[in-house]
């Protein structure tokens, strides 16, 4: 599929979201779509390491909502709970490249990653709340973990967004640079990991994450049967429908 480019070169394979027009917002094909390349690098030896990028304008404005209204994630194995559950445990390491907004799953993703490289206009928010569902991808637990409960509460339950000087305060992401050089930089960083000895970084990773692993994958699976609830609740059905129709969205009565 053109919306998800996959390419691999010298041990790293990249995904690249390209669609620009829509502000690389996902639809249930491009959640099979990354589900199934997150899969099938873990299984190829010719990939060393994973990067996931987006354009210098935009790294991901979330799912496309219109798609979701079609295609609600309803069970835990929906496309997206099964993209989330891959990057979290996926063995080897992976990075991301962050340009522009960086939408719900354009910053949960962020939490599995190991090296995360940001462009001074990534803008990072997890508006859950304001559109009726609950937080995804493990980030209940994991942005609390990171930010602090007292950051995390506002990113999580007021929905605020932050910037990319927060999100390096937080520990979000490694490093701030202009938009144009942050994929180059994964890009280098990716090739100096692929470069080490395979079985000790990914031992190393194992060794780092085996704490919460268990408890990370419950927790996507607990969030999502919760937000497969809500997206049929009048919360969500308000807020989608105002997203649509371009809106604000009247929670009144909810
Ligand atoms: N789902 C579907 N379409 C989306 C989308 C999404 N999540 N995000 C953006 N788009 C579409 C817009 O509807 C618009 O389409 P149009 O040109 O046919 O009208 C186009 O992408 C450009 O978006 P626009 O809002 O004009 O761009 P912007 O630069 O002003 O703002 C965002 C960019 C990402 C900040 C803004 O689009 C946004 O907030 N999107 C919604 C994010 C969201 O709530 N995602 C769900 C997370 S769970």
């Amino acid at each position: 599929m053109t919306e998800i480019l996959s390419h691999i070169d010298q041990g790293v394979m990249t995904l690249t979201c390209n669609r620009v027009d829509k502000k690389n917002s996902l639809t249930a094909a491009m959640y099979a779509a990354l589900a199934d390349a997150v899969e099938a690098a873990e299984h190829n030896p010719d990939v060393r390491v994973l990067v996931f990028q987006g354009s210098e304008t935009v790294f991901c404005a979330g799912n496309d909502i219109a798609d979701f209204l079609n295609h609600p994630p309803s069970t835990t194995d929906a496309p997206v709970f099964r993209l989330l559950k891959n990057v979290a445990a996926f063995p080897k390491p992976m990075l991301a490249a962050v340009a522009g907004p960086a939408v719900g799953i354009g910053t949960t993703l962020l939490f599995h990653c190991d090296l995360v490289y940001a462009g001074d206009n990534a803008a990072f928010v997890m508006p859950f709340v304001n559109l009726g569902v609950c937080p995804e991808g493990g980030s209940s637990l994991l942005a609390a973990q990171m930010m602090g409960h007292h950051r995390a509460a506002e990113a999580l339950l007021l929905g605020e967004p932050f910037m990319a000087e927060a999100a390096l305060e937080v520990g979000l992401i490694n490093r701030i640079v202009p938009p144009t050089e942050a994929n180059g930089l994964a890009q280098a960083q990716a090739r100096k990991l692929a470069a080490k000895p395979l079985s000790t970084v990914m031992e190393a990773k194992r060794l780092m994450k085996k704490g919460q692993m268990q408890q990370v994958l419950e927790v996507i699976d607990d969030e999502a049967k919760s937000f497969g609830r809500m997206m049929g609740e009048p919360a969500a059905r308000e807020a989608f429908g105002a997203f649509l129709e371009k809106r604000k969205p009247d929670f009144s009565k909810v």
